[in-house]
């Protein structure tokens, strides 16, 4: 990768309020080991050597960000985030517009999913950093997949061949992923990844698998099963 210029610059939507988490405050404002979730993401994210800097999206009242200790030297910028996740990426992407060339590389990554491997990103840039649309981390389907309506009773069983779960980083052109989204919002099409917004014009992102452990803390299980990875893979780089 050495050869590659370092100008990948992540965005992270943390504006959240982690509604399905049930907790006191926000899911990245919580606990694991010494730092919040929030300080575990943006250190994985600063510590790979292509990513040249970080934008936050943060929630209009954000009283937890003041008392962050662990937050990383490369340079990271803040923005106010919006209504939904969209939103919250969109306002990040104008940020960024005003600054960097249009056809930079973004990684969008979810705040809450702290236990990104480096070499995750690697292959995602890899995969992507030729390819004409751009490209998401994922993991294949390995349950079978049922379809239910909403009383719950099981309709039919889905071929689970072709699916895949989505993950983040999602790797896009800076210019095509804020048109992309801004199409999908004028669409009132409230997308609940980047990739989603590429998709509806037509274009196909390149899944990437990923390592399973890329989880996205949602529910309160999760958070002892994120403690778990990370100190399975080792302490996190101090930023
Ligand atoms: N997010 C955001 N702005 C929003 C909503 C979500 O920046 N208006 C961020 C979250 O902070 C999170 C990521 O988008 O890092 C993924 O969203 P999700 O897991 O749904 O987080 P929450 O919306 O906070 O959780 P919930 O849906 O349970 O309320
Ligand atoms: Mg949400």
């Amino acid at each position: 990768m050495t050869d590659v210029p370092a100008n990948f610059w992540a965005v992270v939507p943390a504006a959240g309020i982690g509604s399905r988490m049930r907790a006191g405050k926000p899911k990245q404002y919580l606990t694991i080991g010494d730092r919040s979730v929030l300080e575990h993401t943006l250190a994985r994210l600063t510590a790979h050597p292509l990513i040249a800097g970080v934008v936050i999206a943060l929630a209009e009242h954000d009283d937890y960000w003041p008392g962050l200790r662990h937050l990383p030297v490369k340079p990271l910028h803040r923005v106010t985030g919006g209504a939904e996740r969209c939103h919250s990426v969109l306002h990040c992407l104008h940020y960024l517009q005003a600054t960097q060339a249009p056809d930079t590389w973004v990684l969008v990554h979810d705040a809450a999913r702290p236990c990104v491997r480096s070499t995750d990103i690697d292959n995602l840039i890899l995969r992507c950093r030729d390819h004409e649309v751009g490209g998401l981390l994922g993991i294949p389907v390995h349950d079978t997949m049922k379809r239910c309506d909403t009383a719950g009773a099981v309709l039919d069983t889905v071929d689970r061949r072709q699916l895949w779960h989505a993950m983040t980083p999602q790797m896009f052109r800076l210019h095509q992923l804020a048109d992309a989204l801004q199409q999908a919002l004028a669409r009132e099409l409230l997308v609940t990844d980047e990739a989603s917004a590429m998709e509806a014009l037509g274009l196909h992102p390149v899944m990437v698998e990923a390592t399973a452990d890329n989880i996205k803390i949602t529910r309160p299980e999760d958070l002892a099963l994120a403690a778990f990875y990370l100190d399975q893979q080792g302490a996190p780089p101090c930023a």
